[in-house]
């Protein structure tokens, strides 16, 4: 039996023979993860002091790879502590259940629409940018958030798309036109960006997975974050991307901000002509320093990630909610 600190967010107890990541988990931290047997990188973490077993190898803070233990293989050797920057404490982020308001709907392009959810007043929430919410009676549709929280603000924002691929969200959207509240259960996600990260940050996404890169570029605004930020947005067609130029937005103040349009057919002038992920590639200079965040369908996520993985970017700077709720089966990555 041993002691793990999370940082500043409390402690847990990890039994003999069970891992860091089950024992969090069964002490109602929360952590990202996937495939939870080695593979994914998910849950990779650094570990601040004292000693883990890997396998058949013991790992101490001060050696090369504590700063990737893989907490869902893991067992503690000694009492622990571990980074604590994407993991939650207990409480932190209660999930509430929640009748919002239909504050205004508005078409983004031919098949997007940003929908405003009005929290009730008096309600207090925060949530993550980055993270995402359930919406419907059924609470059987997940939206990512599309805004960062801020102080005493009620407005949650989503992206809806709504076309002939996606009949369930032109139902929703009808039933939402025709209604003035709807039940939401917030929030969701073990990725999200809350302090400012120490490395730049590369967005990539194709269509809705727009909504959490927006929310996270907000977050990075409120905190001034000053490191480069780049933002790479792809569509089958230039209408796809919405809306069409997001940098040319005075509300806008990143210091050091760029955005690529990558478009597979008839690109206009400036625009990258391809993959989403192609852009990005291409402009990578040094694979293992942006942090990436990746938004999008499961199957455009993992090509991205399979992609960015070929060209040497660590598995453990990749995140997507994706790996969350969509995850591959083991043997995904190296
Ligand atoms: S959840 Fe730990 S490596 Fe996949």
């Amino acid at each position: 039996m041993a002691e793990i600190r999370v940082g500043n967010k409390g402690h847990f107890v990890v039994n003999s023979g069970e891992t860091i990541l089950e024992a969090g988990l069964r002490a109602g931290f929360g952590f990202p993860r996937a495939c939870r047997n080695g593979n994914c990188g998910r849950c990779a973490g650094r570990l601040k002091s004292g000693e883990v077993r890997l396998g058949n190898t013991l790992l101490r803070a001060e050696d090369t790879g504590s700063d990737q233990v893989l907490y869902c293989v893991a067992t503690a050797n000694t009492d622990c502590e571990i980074d604590a920057a994407m993991i939650t404490a207990p409480g932190e982020l209660p999930v509430a259940s929640l009748r919002c308001q239909i504050a205004a709907i508005q078409p983004l392009n031919h098949n997007v629409s940003a929908v405003t959810l009005r929290l009730p007043a008096g309600q207090k929430l925060n949530w993550y940018a980055g993270q995402y919410l359930l919406l419907g009676e059924q609470q059987d549709a997940a939206f990512s958030i599309a805004n960062a929280a801020t102080d005493g603000g009620r407005d949650i924002l989503l992206h809806i798309r709504h076309d002939a691929d996606n009949l369930s969200a032109v139902e929703l959207m009808t039933q939402l036109q025709q209604q003035s509240t709807v039940a939401t259960m917030l929030p969701l996600g073990n990725r999200w960006i809350d302090q400012a990260p120490s490395q730049p940050v590369w967005f990539i996404c194709g269509s809705t997975g727009f909504a959490p890169a927006r929310a996270m570029i907000e977050r990075l605004m409120q905190l001034n974050y000053s490191l480069p930020v780049r933002l790479f947005r792809g569509g089958r067609r230039v209408d796809d991307i919405y809306p069409p130029q997001w940098s040319s937005d005075p509300l806008l103040t990143l210091k050091d901000f760029q955005e690529v349009l990558a478009v597979n057919e008839a690109p206009m002038s400036g625009q990258f002509h391809g993959m989403v992920h192609e852009a990005a590639i291409k402009a990578l200079q040094d694979p293992t320093a942006p942090l990436f965040h990746v938004g999008g369908s499961p199957a455009m996520v993992w090509a991205v990630f399979d992609g960015l993985v070929d060209a040497g970017v660590p598995p453990h700077h990749i995140h997507s909610d994706v790996f969350d709720y969509a995850p591959r089966e083991p043997n995904i990555s190296g």
